[in-house]
């Protein structure tokens, strides 16, 4: 399933982090669909997607820092391994190994699903429960 079509029930209720997980899951499935056709565009994806998600995570964190979060940490430290990951994919791109395009699809797929799913839904929860 595309990660577009999961709906609105994962909103954080902030439209800035909202419509950033909007565009990371459309930027996933662009990503998912280069690599499933072999496209040549999945190296540029890739990087707009690392790019993309740096900021989103700054925006994130910094709601977090404002609520004063009690996951933050934890919450931090799931994004830098995904850029981790996001990296040794780019450094396998350019490798003489090419990536197993396959594990890469899956893995972006995988992690926003459960990352904005599980993982920001407990953001979620607090913030209702602060109100
Ligand atoms: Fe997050």
């Amino acid at each position: 399933m595309a990660l577009t079509k999961l709906g609105t029930g994962y909103s954080l209720g902030d439209q800035e982090i909202d419509e950033q997980h909007h565009e990371l899951f459309e930027m996933t499935d662009r990503i998912s669909a280069a690599v499933a056709s072999r496209s040549l565009n999945v190296a540029e994806e890739l990087a707009a997607l690392m790019l993309y998600a740096s900021e989103h995570f700054y925006s994130e964190e910094a709601l977090m820092a404002r609520i004063a979060y009690p996951d933050l940490l934890t919450h931090r430290m799931a994004h830098r391994a995904f850029t981790r990951q996001l990296m040794r994919f780019t450094d396998q791109i350019h490798g003489a190994c090419p990536p197993d395009w396959n594990f890469f699809g899956d893995f972006a797929i995988t992690w926003m699903r459960t990352h904005v799913l599980t993982g920001n839904m407990d953001i979620r929860r607090y913030l209702l429960e602060m109100r």
